[in-house]
């Protein structure tokens, strides 16, 4: 949550500042802001989008070729131009970006007040602000010293970039818990929460890691800990290009993400799902495919759509593997005291790999001696690089605050473990082993024949458009489907959408069922097919508008729906691959009709690093 991006060297700072945040603006967007050193210390902040803060910077251009900016979501002090970054303190000389969450502000608040400081927002970030001003003027020590010091002094998280009109050559970063690098391009120096913003001037980079700062100037860097012990840190390559975080002629960048799941989810099984050989290579857990196909038990933790993608994974590991999966809230997981041991291997999956509390989950297991594995989009993200072995899904960055090209692949690597985990543990043979390898590989087809036949998804988004609640059901596999349907939905639509277990139905929602309550029956496996047609009956029973994703060959079902959104057939385990492809283009048009920011939707943030 917050993007940050700082750059010196020979350009405008203002214009590689303003461009950088909008490509972070999917991690929050409620505020932005922007500081320059020209000679003195120059302050723009808008709250609202970062549009906002570039229109306000037309009528007075900010200046210098150094600088730092952020884009805001809010966790202390409402969303205003006041509570906007840069923070200042008193004499107003040195500009602070904060990404994270100052847990002691108010002591250290209530400390500095008794000093004489006083405060102008609510914000935590303020208090690290004066803290380090404290530090620098009553105690007459380095700027970069007294920085170090402040952070010695925070307990939270923080990632943060400092600008000191007295060090017009220098900028600041430092990261604990929040995601920060640094690029380097000859004489230029960018600092950045992920490489979005640098991708068009450099691909080479530095990952700081926990309780590391950078000293940064424009022809040198140099990263020492908080602690100030000096470090030799690597420079990473990135693969990621310009084109794959633009729009590229779609309106939104959901939609386009959307459309690309034909090639992503090539992209996740290219090289390792060998079809002619009949096996999975998975080469990023190669190490460690004993310890899980051996573990007591495998538990898979994650949030938000990647938590639905782990609810798919249990089904699968337990069919095709039989093996024990237990699928945890990562949020959840560390305060249930859990009982983890170095027989268990924990699976978190994360699309940023920066999600604070699956990080949390993360270190909670690996502390308790369990061996932890990841599936990750981000490549070199902190939940990557601090896990045991894993799986990237490959899908490129994805922009769009709802997830979905991110969950198909994630879907597709826990497939492909589960294959071969299964082969490994003779629960499956060689014969099904051809059978589900041949499903899969023909999953980016299918895809693609969803996609190309969607007008009347379009047509049936204009009916719902104004529905107040929508209900989604589906069994087995598609019982989390049916939840990422309704998490879709209200996500970027606003509209209030439930999803459940098929059978659960009669246990509550049952009740709310009337003419005016959309119901929409992921009814695409054959195993729960009968069982299915009873719920939906009973919804008919109830009046309820039923909107059906099946196969086009389900009688039954295509009868008694109102609509019905026919797919290609696969095998009961990978259908999630395809139900889920309706699902999100629902909730694409009905946010859409309502003129709804799709891909920065309200109060929501990708990346959520705040615990
Ligand atoms: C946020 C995003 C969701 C995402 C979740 C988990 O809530 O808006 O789209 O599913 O975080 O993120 P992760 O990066 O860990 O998959």
């Amino acid at each position: 949550m917050c993007g940050i991006v700082g750059y010196i060297g020979d350009q405008k700072a203002s214009d590689v500042i303003i461009k950088g945040l909008k490509r972070l603006e999917y991690r929050g967007y409620d505020s932005a802001g922007i500081a320059t050193l020209n000679g003195k210390l120059l302050i723009k902040k808008s709250v609202g989008k970062v549009a906002a803060l570039e229109e306000n910077l037309t009528n007075s251009a900010l200046d210098g070729n150094a600088g730092i900016g952020h884009t805001r979501w809010a966790t202390h002090g409402e969303p205003n131009d006041v509570n906007a970054h840069p923070h200042t303190a008193q004499h107003k000389k040195f500009a602070l970006v904060h990404n994270g969450i100052i847990e002691n502000y108010d002591v250290l608040k209530k400390q500095l007040e008794q000093k004489g400081h006083s405060f102008a927002t609510q914000t935590d970030t303020e208090v690290l602000a004066h803290l380090i001003e404290e530090i620098h003027e009553s105690e007459t020590m380095d700027f970069e010293k007294a920085v170090q010091l402040a952070l010695n002094q925070v307990q939270g998280t923080f990632g943060i970039a400092v600008v000191h009109q007295d060090y017009p050559d220098m900028l600041i970063a430092a990261r604990r818990g929040s995601p920060l690098l640094i690029g380097i391009n000859g004489s230029e120096h960018f600092i950045a929460s992920d490489a979005s913003p640098i991708i068009e001037f450099t691909n080479k980079v530095v990952y700081l890691d926990d309780d590391e700062m950078a000293i940064i100037r424009n022809d040198s860097y140099e990263v020492k800990t908080i602690k100030d012990v000096p470090l030799t840190k690597s420079v990473h390559e990135l693969a990621m290009s310009l084109e794959q975080i633009e729009k590229g002629g779609y309106e939104h960048f959901m939609l386009k993400e959307i459309y690309e799941q034909p090639q992503t989810i090539a992209d996740c099984m290219r090289g390792r799902l060998m079809v002619d050989e009949n096996r999975i290579q998975l080469g990023g857990i190669e190490a460690v495919v004993d310890k899980i196909t051996n573990a007591n038990r495998l538990i898979i933790a994650a949030c938000g759509t990647s938590w639905h993608a782990a609810l798919v994974g249990e089904y699968m590991f337990e069919y095709l593997a039989k093996k024990r999966v237990e699928v945890e809230y990562a949020s959840e997981f560390r305060y249930q005291d859990p009982l983890v041991d170095e027989n268990d291997v924990l699976l978190v999956i994360s699309q940023s790999g920066e999600t604070a509390d699956t990080l949390a989950a993360l270190r909670e297991a690996k502390k308790r001696g369990a061996t932890v594995i990841g599936i990750c989009n981000v490549v070199g993200s902190t939940i990557a690089r601090e896990t045991d072995a894993g799986v990237y899904t490959h899908a490129g960055p994805e922009i769009g605050v709802a997830s979905t090209k991110a969950f198909t692949a994630q879907v597709v690597v826990l497939a492909m473990m589960a294959l071969q985990i299964g082969l490994r543990k003779g629960t499956i043979d060689e014969e099904q082993m051809r059978e589900l390898i041949r499903h899969l590989d023909e999953v980016p087809e299918k895809v693609d024949q969803i996609l190309n036949n969607q007008d009347n998804i379009k047509e049936l988004s204009k009916l719902f458009t104004y529905a107040p609640n929508f209900l989604y059901l589906g069994r087995s596999y598609n019982f989390p489907v049916a939840l990422e349907g309704a998490l879709k939905l209200k996500e970027i639509s606003y509209i209030h959408a439930e999803g459940y277990p098929a059978a659960e139905m009669k246990h509550g929602p049952i009740a709310l069922i009337d003419q005016h309550m959309p119901v929409v029956v992921i009814a695409a496996t054959d195993h729960t097919n009968e069982k299915m047609v009873s719920n939906i009956e009973e919804v008919r029973a109830r009046k309820g508008r039923i909107i059906s994703i099946t196969n086009s060959n389900n009688g039954d079902v295509n009868r008694l729906s109102e609509f019905s959104i026919t797919i290609p057939h696969t095998h009961d385990c990978f259908s999630p691959l395809l139900t889920v492809i309706p699902l999100q283009l629902i909730a694409y048009y009905i946010a859409v009709n309502r003129q709804c920011d799709v891909d920065k939707p309200r109060n929501l943030a990708k990346s959520v690093t705040v615990e």
